[in-house]
């Protein structure tokens, strides 16, 4: 079997999967913030650790991606590890079964990154596979772009706890990951979403669960939402595969646009934040986006030395 983590105590290879911020606790997101923070040091002063020589990640994506699989790809090499992307030949999810697909990678990798339609698929995955899986984005979660979002604020404002991100826009896979995030991390949470696009009932019994001490406000009131907030943060209105929806959305959705004046209602040095790729004019305007305020670059540049922790985390016995 591949590396896996050696988990202290347990006397045996315990295969940790990252499917969403639920698999880690507080004190392992702060182990992986610090082994990135450690990383980034030595990478901005020209140094490479190899922490992970001759370890393979394959990557699997459903649906597009420059940021994940840039950042991943590049990571594992700057770590001495080296990278597959798997293409559309390799028939998942067409030419065998998805636990037989699983076994096999197994065998060969020790850890996959996945990008798929369904979060049923990540899981079906993990539930069979030998080696860790990550997620790397599904209708359900984002878990490493919020890692690497609170790594962010984290470098930008130090002490996260006690803090509030405000959210404007739709309650989607990279809000339902941060609102995980923001709990385990002491962060509050308040989100400006139209009505019939805020958490279901399920996602909210989800969230409650895995992270019980979260303050989390909902509100219709975009202005509402960013006065207090150090971080004000949106996405696009329609997702990736939610495009036969886009038309509806934007109706709903033009209020809750981040331009100048929603910010102009912001603390002095609030920033603004957005996991990238935006529809500039949509969501949020090219005047915020490019703006003093907007961290949007710091935070797509910090995707590299997140994942490099999660990596150097989840792989090397004595990260
Ligand atoms: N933010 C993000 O995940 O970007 P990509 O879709 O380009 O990977
Ligand atoms: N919510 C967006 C995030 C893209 C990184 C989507 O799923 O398309």
């Amino acid at each position: 079997m591949p590396a896996a983590l050696r988990v202290e105590g347990l006397g045996c290879n315990v295969i940790r999967h990252l499917l969403t911020l639920a698999d880690l606790t507080a004190a392992e997101i702060e182990r992986i913030f610090s082994i990135a923070e450690d990383l980034k040091a030595k990478f901005e002063k020209g140094l490479r650790e190899p922490l992970l020589p001759g370890r393979v990640m394959a990557l699997l994506f459903e649906k597009p991606s420059l940021r994940t699989r840039v950042s991943f790809e590049a990571g594992i090499t700057h770590l001495g590890g080296s990278s597959l992307f798997l293409g559309r030949e390799v028939g998942f999810g067409s030419r065998e079964s998805i636990a037989d697909f699983a076994r096999m990678l197994g065998e060969y990798v020790d850890v996959v990154v996945v990008r798929a339609n369904r979060h049923q698929t990540v899981a079906d995955l993990a539930r069979h596979c030998t080696c860790s899986v990550i997620n790397g984005l599904t209708d359900f979660g984002h878990p490493c772009q919020a890692l690497a979002d609170l790594y962010t604020i984290r470098e930008l404002i130090g002490n996260l706890r006690g803090r509030t991100l405000a959210w404007v826009g739709d309650a989607n896979n990279v809000a339902r990951s941060l609102a995980v995030g923001c709990g385990k991390v002491g962060m509050s949470m308040i989100m400006a979403t139209p009505k019939p696009y805020q958490f279901d009932e399920k996602s909210l019994t989800w969230i409650r669960r895995n992270a019980p001490g979260l303050d989390l406000t909902i509100t219709t009131d975009p202005v509402e939402a960013v006065r207090d907030a150090v971080a004000i943060y949106t996405d696009v209105w329609a997702s990736m595969g939610q495009e036969s929806e886009r038309e509806a959305r934007r109706v709903e959705f033009v209020p809750y646009q981040v331009n100048a004046e929603l910010m102009s209602h912001a603390q002095k040095g609030a920033f603004l934040m957005h996991c990238l790729p935006a529809r500039r004019g949509e969501e949020v305007t090219d005047e915020v986006l490019d703006g003093p305020q907007s961290v949007v670059v710091q935070q797509a540049a910090n995707r590299l030395h997140a994942q490099k922790g999660i990596l150097a985390w989840l792989l090397a016995a004595k990260a």
